[in-house]
């Protein structure tokens, strides 16, 4: 995938670059001049700093704002990446069937080019603000209205757009599973396809999955659409980035894990953005620890704030932004310091270890009945992260049954892809519903998180 930036990754020593933005659909022709920093300088704006390690740091802009001279000259002067609050959701985009309307987008998406700014796509599809034609639709009406959807937005934005949030918040908070909507009765796969149209709409744009709550990396949501980014890259559905909103708050707080999210996240081949960060009380301790978080993943490619000032926040009463009024408040400060402190020219040297993709284990086969192999793909202080793969022997199978024992007072805190029943230290798991038939010499695998130092004892596998 080309990455369509317009501010390539800063080159050091030299003090200025000549940006000429790109021609819009829009008709905009601008040549801006975009600060950056002499080396050995620190920045003093917060994209500017972030450029430093070629990545971005953006605001979500909104266009009713735009006639407040404090907004534009602290968005104008500190990010150099733009996201539009709602101007280009389907409500504002598509209000009635088929009669498209960019008025506020295009504000938003003008105002960012001409002050040397990219711009990320939210969102196309999403079963919140939907216009009340679309949500009174269903079945195949509704993923025909999806796809034209998709197709007339990102027509209209073709070649201009850096990154598109294709689909919104489709998983449940609880569980891990998909969330129930209009647009989920519609067919399983209703996301690969909104994908798919991306990718052929506008083949320069990076393709995202965007979701809240899936920044802790032991929640079940998180494990969720983990599987599916997974799942997609295996089967060639195309997605280039996972978008983590990053709504910290009492109820979802940031957890030192948020690391593992995002290294396990690129570790399957997406870039990771951090899409609308905001911190109930603007800790400058937690905006600094995000902030080094995605410096120390070379595929985390830049952070968004979901607003400039508190008073521009859809949640202004928990200050959860770098800025009140006009002033920078103390996490602003912590959150430049942190990207000067980066190296220049690439990302931190991760401290923790980056999980790295293990070759899919062949068990030795057995003349009937299945196998079971247990690999450690991820571990972090406290917990792990294993696969299992189930192979069929010279007779194909319908249903397995695998049981381990743990050495050391491990748990498993999330299973997917079989059913589990553990008793003390013994596990069993049976296949799900789907994946218990396996061909002759085939084989299909389930994972899980535990608690626990990582160990990878001997499994054994039984077939009825
Ligand atoms: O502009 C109208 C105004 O004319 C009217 O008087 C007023 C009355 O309610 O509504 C105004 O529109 C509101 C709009 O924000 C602009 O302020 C909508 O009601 C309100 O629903 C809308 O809220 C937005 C929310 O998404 C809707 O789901 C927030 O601004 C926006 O920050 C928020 O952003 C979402 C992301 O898209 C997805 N992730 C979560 C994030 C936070 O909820």
């Amino acid at each position: 995938m080309g990455d369509k930036a317009i501010l390539p990754p800063r080159p050091l020593g030299r003090s200025r670059v000549l940006i000429a933005a790109a021609v819009g659909v829009i008709g905009v022709v601008t040549a801006v001049t975009v600060p950056t920093t002499p080396a050995g300088a620190a920045a003093s704006t917060l994209g500017a700093a972030a450029a430093q390690s070629g990545r971005y740091f953006g605001a979500a802009i909104a266009a009713g704002r735009l006639g407040d001279s404090q907004y534009t000259t602290i968005a104008g002067r500190e990010f150099n990446m733009v996201t539009a609050e709602n101007e280009m959701k389907i409500d504002a985009t598509e209000p009635n069937r088929g009669q498209f309307n960019f008025t506020n987008g295009d504000r938003v998406y003008n105002w960012a080019v001409q002050n040397g700014k990219r711009v990320r796509g939210h969102t196309l599809a999403w079963h919140s603000q939907q216009p009340g034609w679309m949500q009174s639709l269903s079945g195949s009406t509704l993923r025909q209205a999806m796809i034209d959807h998709i197709n007339g937005v990102m027509a209209h934005y073709k070649g201009k757009i850096y990154a598109w949030d294709v689909v919104n918040e489709a998983y449940s908070d609880s569980g891990g599973g998909r969330r129930d909507s209009n647009l989920q009765r519609t067919g399983n796969d209703w996301i690969e396809v909104a994908f798919r149209t991306a990718r052929a709409a506008d083949p320069a744009a990076k393709l995202c999955y965007n979701d809240y709550n899936i920044d802790n990396w032991t929640w079940a949501k998180t494990q969720g659409v983990y599987n599916m980014v997974r799942d997609f890259k295996q089967r060639g559905v195309p997605i280039d980035c996972v978008g983590l909103q990053s709504h910290f708050n009492s109820g979802s707080p940031y957890n030192s894990n948020y690391r593992t999210t995002i290294s396990s996240f690129a570790a399957l081949g997406v870039d990771v953005q951090i899409t609308e960060l905001d911190i109930q009380g603007a800790s400058a301790q937690t905006y600094a620890a995000v902030t080094n978080d995605c410096l120390a993943v070379a595929r985390c490619a830049g952070i968004t704030v979901w607003g400039v000032r508190d008073q521009d926040s859809w949640r202004s009463g928990d200050t959860p932004l770098l800025f009140s009024g006009g002033n920078k408040k103390p996490a602003y400060d912590a959150v430049l310091n942190a990207l000067n402190a980066a190296s220049p020219g690439g990302p931190t040297p991760t401290p923790t270890p980056t999980p790295t993709p293990t070759p899919t284990p062949t068990p030795t086969p057995v003349p009937d009945g299945c196998a079971a192999t247990i690999t450690t793909t991820n571990s972090w202080q406290g917990g792990f992260q294993s696969t299992v793969t189930v192979q069929a022997g010279n007779a194909a199978i319908s249903g397995w049954t695998v049981r381990w024992t743990w050495p050391g007072g491990q748990s498993i805190s999330s299973l997917w892809n079989g059913q589990q029943s553990v008793s003390g230290s013994s596990v069993t798991v049976r296949n799900a519903t789907y994946n218990g038939s396996i061909a002759a010499g085939g084989s299909t695998t389930f994972g899980f998180t535990a608690n626990g130092t990582a160990a990878t004892p001997t499994a054994t596998c039984t077939s009825p």
